[in-house]
């Protein structure tokens, strides 16, 4: 089985993607951390931090030197795939590597991305996502699982927060009516609580298992 998991800056994609990834024994990809912990590795067209910390889009050539080898190993297995494809140019991309299942499209509005994303804490030591108050750590500021101090992503900023917004809004648009037009785009309203979103993505996994 082989998903891909898209949706707004905060919908909600790295904490469903561990779920599904832990329930269906799924690889994970997640492509923001994987240019998160490469981000000072320069190439030809500098760094992918150049580009996280203003919110815009890491350019093409720069995602497939680091994505695509995790893809190309992950298309012998099954995945799930979390932040690409983010244009239409990654959707032809990875095609040629491998074929889809299922597209699942987390949508929330505006007001309840900004208050996810401005409450969210991570570790980095096992890339844990904890929420102030919807989903806090046990002890105030370190992590349930290693005991490292929880850290925000610079990212994480509301100045930054509009512009990862408004860029995913133009860049996915197309993504999006490409996984509609070929039938397997599975819209899921994810406004809701973390657990009803979790119920209504297994329902339409255990669909295609
Ligand atoms: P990336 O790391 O992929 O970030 P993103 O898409 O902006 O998404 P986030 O990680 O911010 O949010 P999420 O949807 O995973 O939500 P989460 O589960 O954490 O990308 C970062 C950057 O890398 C991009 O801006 C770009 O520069 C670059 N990049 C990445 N992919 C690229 C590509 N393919 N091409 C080019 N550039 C690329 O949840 C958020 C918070 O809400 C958490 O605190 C969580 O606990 C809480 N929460 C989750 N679900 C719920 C719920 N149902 N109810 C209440 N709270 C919830």
């Amino acid at each position: 089985m082989k998903i891909v998991l898209l949706g707004p800056p905060g919908a909600g994609k790295g904490t469903q993607a561990e779920k599904i990834s832990r329930k269906y024994k799924l690889q994970y990809i997640d492509t923001g951390g994987i240019l998160r912990k490469n981000e000072n590795t320069k190439t030809k067209k500098g760094t992918p931090h150049k580009y996280i910390k203003k919110g815009i889009l890491v350019p093409d050539y720069i995602v497939i030197e680091f994505i695509l080898p995790f893809i190309k190993r992950a298309a012998k297995q099954n995945f799930i795939l979390d932040g690409f494809p983010r244009s239409l140019k990654q959707v032809k991309l990875l095609e040629k590597i491998t074929a889809i299942d299922i597209a699942l499209y987390l949508e929330v509005n505006q007001k309840e991305l900004i208050e996810r994303i401005s409450g969210r804490w991570i570790c980095r030591n096992c890339d844990i996502t904890y929420h102030i108050k919807l989903k806090p750590p046990k002890k105030e500021g370190i992590c349930d699982v290693c005991g490292e101090k929880l850290t925000q992503r610079e990212d994480d900023r509301p100045k930054i927060i509009r512009k990862r917004t408004r860029v995913f809004n133009k860049s996915l648009k197309p993504v999006i009516k490409y996984y509609e037009k070929r039938s397997i785009l599975k819209r899921i309203d994810a406004n809701r609580e973390l657990k009803e979103v979790w119920k209504d993505i297994q329902e339409i996994v255990n669909k295609i298992k």
